[in-house]
């Protein structure tokens, strides 16, 4: 990741990175498999965290507020499916199901970002600023990372959305 990443490509990359993961889990079983969704988990407990108290106050506008309201419902819906994942085991019957409505919120989500959110942003922050913001979520990330298992966070995140 170069340093003057802007803040939407670098949730853009976040993107990817997590569409690669989702498609590796499917690939992996026992042991791997839980390894494999706690860098799921980890990484969407960021990835949300980092879009929360970052990039969508740093975004909010007019033209922005109500789909950044819909992208918070979007967050608690995906917080709560992740928070039943993470307390059962990968063989659980209802695991691979669960982790299938999860992909999809995720992808519903990250598909109305790039088409509405982002195209949006775009036209209303120039690049300086947007760069700031990204060195802003960075910022929080590392802290994240560096406290541990950003994942523990969720389950006492799905009562409501935030604030922003
Ligand atoms: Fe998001």
């Amino acid at each position: 990741m170069s340093a003057d990443i802007d803040a939407v490509s670098l949730l853009e990359e976040q993107h990817r990175e997590m569409e690669k993961l989702f498609e590796e889990l499917e690939t992996v079983s026992g042991v791997r498999k839980r390894k494999q969704f706690l860098e799921i988990a980890d990484k969407l407990a960021i990835h949300a965290t980092i879009e929360e108290k970052d990039f969508y106050p740093a975004v909010k506008a007019k033209r922005t507020e109500d789909i950044l309201l819909e992208s918070l419902e979007e967050h608690l819906g995906i917080k709560r499916v992740l928070a039943d994942l993470l307390a059962l085991e990968v063989d659980d019957e209802t695991f691979d199901a669960k982790v299938k409505v999860l992909k999809e919120q995720v992808e519903h989500h990250v598909g109305e970002e790039e088409d509405d959110l982002f195209p949006k942003v775009k036209k209303l922050m120039d690049e300086e600023t947007l760069i700031a913001i990204a060195q802003q979520m960075t910022a929080t990330q590392e802290e994240l990372i560096t406290k541990g298992s950003p994942r523990d966070a969720v389950p006492s995140e799905t009562d409501h959305a935030p604030a922003i």
